[in-house]
């Protein structure tokens, strides 16, 4: 640095300074954090040459998000899926061997704690939820062994587009379930056929998608994790291969691997599951873990809205 009164402060120093700032920090890995998040911050501001008016206004949308965001209502985890940073993470926390089911988003509707069911039991607990889907499949290792023993975690919405978490008179335990697979590795329960829905639309997240021309949908799809002791847990969904927005996922969650059809079937047809009346489909549907540590309990991101 001069010591004459004459040299002026640059953008560039003013990044230099702010990254230096972090140099003493004792932990390495979050002095890297920092250092980077700084880095970029800059880089964005000088790419865009962002206005004070705009950083004003991120100012206000970051408000926003903590002002809505309760037990029920998680908008950070919303921003992470809607910009794609949630899948970029679980991408990079997740190599997978060739053959193992690959994950997705854990989404915001996840409520620990799912009552245990019987094999082939029905996690339908309110009536008018949709049709009747009869859910199986195995639960294999990359080498084709069944796995006993392994549990299925599921959650889904219904024809209302709802989870049940979403709607505050809603019976606690419709539409989600945790499901252990029998000797042979095998599972079944019965469901509703997922129906499309849009992301909570009425907070900041809803207005950057309008504000920017996007729409808020999800294709339709089933939400599982899988663990087994010595596997890798995998936190996965299982998608209707006909359903609408395959193509344009407002959270960028879907991998062609992990779509799935829902095959009607006729009140007649004499598979018809006990219980079910009326017309119903069938979806079958394999898991495959990979070997590994078990990946730990999911951070419960909490409930929301
Ligand atoms: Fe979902």
């Amino acid at each position: 640095m001069t010591a004459t009164g004459s040299s002026r402060t640059t953008p560039a120093d003013i990044t230099a300074a702010a990254i230096a700032s972090f140099e003493s920090c004792a932990d390495p890995r979050l002095r890297r954090l920092m250092q980077s998040l700084v880095r970029h911050l800059h880089a964005f501001a000088v790419e865009t040459s962002l206005t004070e008016g705009e950083w004003r206004e991120l100012i206000a949308v970051l408000t926003a998000t903590g002002d809505i965001t309760d037990e029920r209502r998680q908008e950070f985890i919303l921003w992470s899926d809607a910009l794609g940073l949630s899948m970029l993470v679980d991408a990079l926390a997740h190599e997978l061997p060739p053959g193992a089911t690959e994950s997705t988003v854990l989404g915001p509707f996840y409520v620990p704690g799912s009552p245990l069911r019987e094999y082939g039991e029905s996690m339908v607990v309110e009536s008018g939820a949709g049709i009747p889907a009869w859910v199986y499949g195995r639960v294999l290792d990359t080498d084709g062994a069944r796995i006993a023993g392994a549990e299925l975690d599921v959650w889904q919405n219904g024809a209302d587009m709802l989870y049940a978490v979403q709607r505050p008179e809603a019976e606690e335990d419709h539409l989600r379930g945790r499901y252990l697979t029998r000797d042979d590795g095998t599972y079944a329960f019965i469901a509703v056929r997922p129906v499309p829905y849009p992301i909570p639309d009425d907070g900041p997240v809803g207005r950057m998608l309008a504000a920017t021309g996007r729409h808020p949908w999800r294709p339709a799809h089933i939400h599982m994790i899988v663990r087994a002791p010595g596997y890798k847990t995998v936190t996965t969904h299982v998608f209707d291969a006909t359903s609408r927005y395959l193509d344009r996922d407002t959270v960028f969650a879907v991998k062609p691997s992990l779509l799935r059809d829902f095959v009607e079937r006729s009140p007649e047809d004499p598979e018809r599951p006990a219980g079910v009346e009326g017309e119903w489909v069938s979806l079958e549907n394999d898991i495959v873990l990979a070997p590994g540590e078990d990946g730990g309990a999911v951070v419960d991101p909490g409930r929301t809205a």
